[in-house]
Formats: C-alpha cells, structure tokens, sequence
C-alpha cells in the first residue's frame, strides 16, 4: 500500500511529483520520496514522515530536473524511516525504483544478491528491485526490468529510472493499481488518477504485466515480449475539484455532506418510475439469475457492512439465501461454490488484496462473480464478470461514508434487480418500494440538517474512554459501522451488539456515565429496542437514540434523541447511518485527531 507518481515533460519535476503525491497521501503517509534525474545524474531526497517534510527538504536543498519519480509509503516490510522510505536504488546510485505491492520472495532474492556481493541499506522488500534491475543491465535498460519482473513473485506497480539512459521512465504493474496520464509534451505514471488531472484528463489504465516506456517523445506500452499494446485512452469527465476539501474543513465532513448527490448519481438510469431495474454493466441473463441458489457477499470493513445490509434486503426482496463474510477469512477456507452460486464482492478501490484474492479464488471455481465498485479501471472491476459502479466520486478520507452510501443504494438496486427478474414481488410492489429509494436523497438532506445536535452530542461525549452501538435487524448493521467509524477516527474504544445480546455479556460492561448509542428505526422490533434502552439507563448509561419521526416515546427513555425522517424501514440503514457518520467526525474533530488520515490506516489495503 503506496502511492507511487512518475514524470517526463519540459517542467521542473520535483514540485510536479509532490503535487502528485500529496493527492495519494490517502494511501499512505509514513514516508516520502523523489528521485530526479539531471544532467545525467540522478539525485534523490526522502523523508520519514509526512509529505510536508519532504517538500520542506527539497525548499531547503532543490533539486532540478524533468523527469522523476515519487513515492508516498505505508510501511509494510520495514518501520517507517529514512532508510526504509523510498526510492530505493543500487549500490552505485544509478538505478532507482518506487514501487507499491509487496514482493513475497524478497528474502530469497536478497540472500541471492548478497551472494553475489550486492550489499542492502533498508529492511525493505523493495530493494532488490534496482539491484536486481542493475545486476541484469547490459545496455538497455527496459530489458533490465523485464528479466527482473521475471524473478520476482507478489504485487507491484513499479516506477523506474536511471541516469544510464536519462531520458527514460519505465513502469510496469501487476496486481497494484497504475495508470498513465498523458499531457501535451509531458506524461505521467500514478497510482490513482487525482495525481495527474491538475495536467491532463487522457488516461491509460494499465493491466497486469505491462510495461510502459515513456521519454520525452512520448509513451509506449508493450508486453514482456516487447510487442506494442494499442490502448484506448479513457477521458476523466469528473472534476479536479472533486478531489478537493471544496470548502470544507476535512475530506471526511465533505464526503458525508455530498451523499444527497452521490445517492442520486448512483440511481441515475437505473431506477426510474414505470420502468425495470436498468443494469447496463451487467451481463448475467434473467435465466441465471433464476437459477442463483445461493450469493456470497464478500468485503472488507465498512464494505462488508453494506454487505450485511446487503443480505437482509436481497434475503427479503428476492427470496435468494445470502451469506456474508469478511474476505480475508473467506479466502482461506473451502466455500460450497458451485456453477449456481452467485459471488458478490463490494469494494470502494477495487484493489482490496483480500477481496481479490477472493474474488479469484470464487471464479477459479466456476463461479459467477459480481463486483460493486467505485473505481472505473480497477482490478476488481476488471477481474469480475459484472461490475455494478458506485458512483461516489473519489473518496479521499481514509474513513469511508459516501462510498458506503452508495454500496447500500448498490445492495437494494441489485436486490430489487433479482427481485423483479425471478418475478418474485409484483409490478405494484417495485414501483412502491423504488419511490421510496428515489425519495432518499431528498430525506438525507433532512438528516444533515440535524448535524448542530450531533456535534453537540459529541462534545459531550468525546473524552469517554468506550461507547457502545446497539440495534436490532438492520439497525445492528448500522450499528457495527457506526461503531467502526466512532473507532478509527475517534481512536474510542466502541462495540457493536445486537440489542438481544445484550443480557448475554455485553450489559455488564454498562456503568454510571456508559456511552450507548441505540438505533430504532425498525418498526417491528422499536418496542424491544425500547426495553435495551431502559436496561442499559437503569444501569446509568448515558443514552443517544436513532429513531424513526414519530416514535417520540423514545425521549421517556434516551437522554437524547435524534429523529430521522419517516421511512419504509427496509431503507432505514440510508438514513441512519448519517448521524453516526457526523458523530464520528464532530469526536474526532473535539479530540483534535487526523480526521482524514487516522493513525495506522491506510486508504486502500492493497496488501494482506
Ligand atoms: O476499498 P475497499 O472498500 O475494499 O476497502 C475496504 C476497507 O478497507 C474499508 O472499508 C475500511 O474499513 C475503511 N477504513 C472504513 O472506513
């Protein structure tokens, strides 16, 4: 997990490649790095630390150049540390690499080198690259990289120069996201595409084992066998400012305040009144939806909590038996798949190691896999049978709120997809249930217009050392995310529990001044709901509900309660998560934390 950035062109690359980087900073900040070539020699400046501290270094001692390349880390192999952050190079300083993935026999290739004299500086995995790369070097150096690739095993999306042949960047990608951006007389390689749109729109999305040669004439993609690759270039339409705080004091609180909008864009065309469920992207025929005898949705974090909303509304809508599991788990064990069963895998980058590893494991055993995705071009969008995109727009905050918005909306679309092709609920019943999903938007905009009480609440609230998320059906969905939200960006000790749990355990944790969040906006279990509620105030928690309008004897029991508009409760999860959201986000902000960028996470986890 890495941003890595390169640049060719006519401008003075180092402010290039740190503009580029600082847009990649969500997939990782530990560390920073450029190497640049100039006059023949290449000259390279990295930090440990933030972004900041590199671009403070290369303001004390600059270093000229226009062809580059730069390196944002989340340590894997090896703390973070000058030694450790990248590029790496070869013991003369000739070659030098950035590189995101992880190479899985790196100890084995070192042990190779070392026999062969070659002496290593940093812990990394990394490292071997230039090595490798230099002890292969008879001339040419993307011959050089090709023999290299071939030795290595694992993930990787490499940048490479060299001052041997100057006027060259080479990348190459397997299994790490790589995209090259292409400028009038200046080209790009980055991790993510917000790293080039300050300079072009024209896009290539890379595949696994490509390699692109970029000099200042221009960029040529090849195979390892060095033929030609033709490319369409994919034109970005979303803008720069997307990518921006927009006016707002973090990413996060921008992200939670766009879901009115992105709610929308994911409905657009595809659910409209009089008419069927429309899902261009995907192929799968009424026909085998019919004979789909089981769906497995796998994710990770906050995706396979819009997984478990996922099966709830699929179970009840389509009537077809869901599971739901957490990749890295699903990946290691023997599933019952057969040709009947339908993979569902949910992914805001599309790059999730686990989720691809399993989403590989699922098709290697013939079975049909459906990607929910918010990456045009990712590998997960790439490696699926049917993608169903999320259109979220970049989601930069590392904690994920308007991606998980739209993957819910994804889950009652597909849901209501499957219900209508096995025929399942009547025309009169879709129709009432996709007025209710097209209302949602304008719902959500009610619900933020609550944000002055929720952050009220937090100040409150923010210095307590644990808080507890209860709820029911649903709600106990809403309520794990709400809790894993309250956690990495609050850095509160928080559990979610099934309010019927709660006399199985959890309720003797409930003391004096015990934080309990309670979600009650299903209406068939609001009375059981108002009984945890009373259990855990008798026990003298201090209690935030979540309920629906109108169920106003809730404020006899919580000490504070936030109303959500009226709703089908099956769409309830849309609405209440949103006060969670803005809860973790007004702690996070009173406890003075890196809202955007919490301690020890990453934004996409591309490594295991
Ligand atoms: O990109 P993905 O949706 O596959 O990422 C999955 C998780 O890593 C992600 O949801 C993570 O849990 C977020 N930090 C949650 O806010």
């Amino acid at each position: 997990m890495c941003g890595i950035v390169g640049y060719v062109g006519k401008r003075q690359a180092a402010p290039v490649l740190v503009e580029g980087l600082s847009k990649l900073e969500y997939r990782g900040y530990d560390s920073a790095g450029v190497a640049i070539i100039n006059d023949g020699n290449l000259n390279v400046t990295k930090c440990k630390g933030r972004l900041k501290n590199l671009e403070n270094e290369l303001n004390r001692n600059p270093v000229a150049g226009s062809i580059g390349i730069g390196h944002t880390r989340w340590a894997t192999h090896g703390q973070p540390s000058n030694f450790n952050s990248h590029p790496h190079c070869n013991e003369k300083g000739t070659i030098s690499v950035v590189h995101n993935g992880i190479i899985e026999n790196y100890i084995e290739l070192r042990e190779w080198l070392t026999g062969k004299g070659h002496k290593f500086l940093s812990e990394t995995d990394t490292e071997v690259i230039p090595h490798l790369i230099d002890y292969f070097y008879e001339g040419d150096l993307l011959d050089a990289v090709i023999k290299t690739i071939k030795k290595i095993e694992g993930s990787y999306a490499i940048g490479v120069v060299s001052s041997l042949e100057p006027d060259k960047l080479i990348a190459v990608r397997k299994d790490s996201p790589l995209i090259v951006g292409l400028g009038k007389d200046e080209y790009f390689i980055a991790s993510d595409i917000p790293a080039v749109l300050n300079y072009t729109r024209d896009i290539y999305l890379l595949e696994d084992n490509e390699f692109v040669v970029i000099n200042k004439e221009g960029v040529e993609l090849l195979s390892a066998n060095k033929e030609k690759i033709e490319r369409d270039i994919y034109h970005v339409t979303w803008n720069a400012d997307a990518a921006e705080k927009g006016g707002y004091e973090h990413f996060m609180l921008k992200e939670i305040h766009e879901q009115p909008k992105v709610i929308k864009d994911t409905m657009t065309s595809r659910v409209m009144p009089g008419k069927p469920i429309t899902l261009d992207d995907i192929k799968i025929t009424k026909e085998q939806i019919q004979n789909i005898d089981k769906i497995y949705i796998v994710a990770c974090g906050t995706a396979y909590h819009a997984g478990i909303v996922g099966k709830y509304v699929i179970e009840k809508l389509a009537k077809i038996p869901v599971e739901v599991e957490v990749a890295s788990e699903f990946r290691y064990r023997e599933p019952l798949i057969n040709k009947n069963t339908l993979m569902m895998v949910i992914s805001q980058s599309g790059e999730t190691a686990d989720t691809l590893a399993a989403l590989r494991e699922t098709k290697a055993l013939g079975a049909r896999v459906l990607a929910v995705t918010n990456v045009v071009g990712s590998t997960v969008s790439r490696e699926a049978d049917d993608v169903l995109y999320t259109w979220a727009g970049p989601e930069i905050a590392v904690a994920s709120t308007k991606a998980y918005e739209t993957q819910l909306v994804a889950m009652y679309i597909i849901a209501l997809f499957f219900a209508e092709n096995k025929n399942i609920l009547s025309k009169e019943q879709i129709e009432i249930l996709k007025e209710e999903i097209l209302n949602i938007p304008e719902k959500v905009n009610k619900v933020l217009e609550n944000e002055k009480s929720i952050k009220n609440f937090a100040s409150k609230v923010y210095e307590y050392k644990d808080m507890f998320f209860l709820g029911r059906g649903l709600d106990y969905a809403v309520a794990m995310e709400g809790s894993l939200k309250l956690k990495e960006t609050s850095y509160i000790h928080s559990e979610a529990y099934a309010g019927g749990e709660l006399k199985h355990g959890p309720i003797a944790l409930i003391e004096d001044g015990t934080a309990v969040v309670t979600i009650a906006t299903q209406d068939y279990l609001f009375e059981k709901m108002v009984s945890n509620i009373k259990e855990v105030k008798t026990r003298g928690a201090k209690v935030l509900a979540l309920a629906m309008e109108g169920s106003s004897n809730v404020e006899k029991t919580a000490d504070e309660v936030i109303y959500i508009p009226q709703v089908n409760s099956l769409f309830a999860p849309l609405l209440a998560v949103i006060p969670l959201q803005l809860l973790a986000y007004y702690t996070s902000v009173k406890k003075g934390c890196d809202v955007d960028k919490p301690r020890n996470l990453a934004k996409s986890v591309t490594v295991e």
